[in-house]
């Protein structure tokens, strides 16, 4: 791994547009060094609908996030929501290159190449290959196989695909933005690994992310993805019942949302209605997850209980409800601990773009293939003539 490589994140949610930026060390640990957030209209239920918008979006959170950080981070690592993917099982092999038959990183992302050469229909493309075991010289159940001994390589994965023209649109608005995407992460999959643990997705834990018009889960077992699901309701639609129930302004009625999260408007009857619309709606997204996630629950697979992510998940009632609907432990997914700017309120990071640098940290894939392209890498990353001509441009 090259030294203090720069890891970009983004989070193109349908309320807001998030950039964060990491630090990463030779041992794969990351420093958060620029964070940069814009809201954005662009979205219906989380699939891009104007171009423009969201790029210009993009742009001002990115250039937010590389003032901050110092770098001008012209690639980034982007997520995908969960709408329209499917989900292929897939073989890879290769032989190890070493001499002394030490399997290398190189060799790992062998295997994960040769999975991902597999029939796509031509309105599919594939957005992220994500390995299950790997098996050395027929010996299967392996998690991390580099600096392992053997001859043959082989891994079974999933492959995820997803519909072109959203992927087109999330590119074009990334490159309107002036930037490039360099690789693409499922959202849930980058939340989980900014909240769960390796013993959580090995035990089996479910994963839910409360988002604003959309709400994306996905289930782990044996450090797998074992079910996806987005249900189209979020934060938003609760606004919209609270505007609509007491007869305010939409904006109004998120402030008096926000404060029912922290006490409420200290009148009784005020706060009760408000919590009977906060419940009703957050009662029909979870009823949608538990009927469409009754198998994996009632199969025992889910023992961990329910992690909620994304800043919906803030309405009351969220846990208490879901702990009796899906008759799981249910807790607020705390994102793990790590170092961020002065003045940065972690919460207020999105765990989507949080997630993505700690998944691209720790896939040496993402890193070796940038090393195979120096010269592209050392223009994405460390323009910093380019960076001071923005700058100056900025401040004239
Ligand atoms: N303190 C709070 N209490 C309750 N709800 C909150 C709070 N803060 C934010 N929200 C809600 O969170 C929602 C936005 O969540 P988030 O930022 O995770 O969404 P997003 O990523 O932009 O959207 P999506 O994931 O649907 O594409 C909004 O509906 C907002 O009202
Ligand atoms: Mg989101």
């Amino acid at each position: 791994m090259s030294h203090n490589s720069i890891i970009a994140g983004l989070d193109i949610g349908t309320t807001r547009i998030s950039q964060v930026i990491a630090r990463v060390n030779d041992e794969g640990e990351i420093d958060i060094i620029g964070v940069g957030e814009e809201p954005c209209q662009g979205l219906r239920r989380g699939v891009i609908v104007d171009i423009d918008e969201v790029a210009s979006a993009i742009a001002t959170a990115n250039k937010r996030a590389t003032r901050m950080a110092g770098v001008n981070t012209r690639s980034v690592f982007v997520g995908v929501p969960v709408i329209r993917v499917s989900c292929a099982a897939s073989h890879g092999m290769t032989a190890t290159s070493g001499d002394d038959w030490r399997i290398t990183a190189l060799d790992v992302k062998q295997a994960l190449d040769a999975a991902s050469v597999l029939a796509v229909p031509p309105d599919r493309e594939i957005i992220s290959v994500l390995p299950q075991e790997y098996i050395v010289d027929g010996l299967g159940g392996i998690q991390d196989p580099e600096g392992m001994t053997g001859i043959r390589l082989e891994v079974n994965a999933r492959v995820i695909t997803g519909q072109v023209t959203i992927l087109e649109n999330m590119a074009e608005s990334v490159e309107r933005a002036g930037l490039s995407i360099e690789g693409r992460i499922l959202e849930p999959v980058a939340v989980a690994q900014a909240i769960l643990t390796d013993e959580q997705t090995h035990r089996g834990a479910m994963l839910v992310d409360i988002g604003g018009q959309i709400t994306q889960v996905v289930a782990f077992y044996e450090g797998t993805p074992i079910q996806f699901l987005c249900v189209p309701v979020g934060g938003v639609h609760i606004t919209n019942d609270i505007a609509i129930g007491m007869k305010i302004p939409f904006e109004e009625a998120e402030r008096i949302k926000q404060r029912s999260a922290s006490g409420g408007e200290n009148d009784k009857d005020k706060d009760e209605f408000i919590q009977d619309i906060i419940d009703a709606r957050l009662r029909e997204i979870i009823e949608l997850i538990e009927s469409e996630t009754r198998e994996v629950r009632n199969t025992g697979l889910v023992p961990c209980g329910v992690f909620f992510a994304g800043a919906g998940s803030f309405a009351p009632g969220t846990l208490e409800l879901a702990s009796e609907i899906l008759d799981l432990p249910a807790q607020i997914g705390k994102s793990h601990p790590i170092s961020v700017p002065k003045g940065i309120e972690p919460r207020s990071l999105s765990q989507v773009a949080l997630g993505i640098t700690r998944h691209v940290a720790g896939d040496s894939r993402f890193l070796l293939a940038r090393e195979s392209q120096p010269s592209a890498f050392k223009r994405a990353l460390f323009n910093l003539r380019g960076w001071f001509d923005e700058f100056l441009k900025d401040f004239f």
